[in-house]
């Protein structure tokens, strides 16, 4: 028999505002897993983002220039479940920092299991160094002037910085 498996493709979602080594980590982890993993910039309605969808998208991209087309970039304002049917995944990767994600993440896994159950939710804890960060924490820090090397890649802290620096 001469099959040829589809290769394995997974989505990773958020609102990327902006992308930090906390994400990029759980990013290149799940390239470990699957075949294709595609970022797709998606709306959480409760959030009013600081960067347009052009630059977390640009942020993004300089993230990985050096990598190949393992990695997709990608936006959308309908659901998940839907995109990832749409570009055959069969998985939505979700980091879990602490006890505190795990209600929300818990919720919205159940829910778009719901809507779409070919599509599962798989879990990566984050790694250890960044455990305690979040892309809000990052632009507060930012904001008042606090040192964020290391929790970001250099290009997003310019671009915070001259965020910032533009009031
Ligand atoms: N390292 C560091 N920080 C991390 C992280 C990691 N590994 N993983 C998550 N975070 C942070 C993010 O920076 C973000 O911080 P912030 O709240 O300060 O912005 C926070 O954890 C969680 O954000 P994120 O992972 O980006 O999720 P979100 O809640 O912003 O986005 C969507 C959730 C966009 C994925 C979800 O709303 C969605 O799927 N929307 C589309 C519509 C839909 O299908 N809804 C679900 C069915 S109803």
């Amino acid at each position: 028999m001469n099959e040829t498996k589809p290769p394995s493709v997974a989505v990773y979602p958020g609102t990327f505002d902006p992308i930090t080594n906390g994400h990029v980590d759980i990013i290149k982890r799940a390239l470990r897993m699957f075949d294709r993993v595609i970022i797709v910039i998606a709306v959480n309605t409760q959030k009013t983002p600081l960067f347009s969808i052009e630059e977390r998208i640009d942020m993004i991209n300089q993230c990985f220039s050096n990598t190949n087309d393992r990695i997709g970039v990608d936006t959308t304002t309908g659901l998940i479940v839907d995109f990832a049917v749409e570009n055959g995944a069969c998985a939505i990767v979700r980091g879990l920092r602490a006890v505190s994600d795990f209600d929300y993440e818990f919720q919205l896994a159940l829910m778009n299991r719901k809507l779409e159950r070919r599509v599962e939710t798989v879990f990566l804890m984050t790694g250890f160094r960044w455990i305690f960060i979040s892309s809000s924490i990052i632009k507060d820090a930012a904001r008042h002037g606090g040192d964020i090397s290391g929790v970001v890649p250099a290009h997003v802290r310019n671009a915070l910085a001259e965020k910032f620096s533009r009031g």
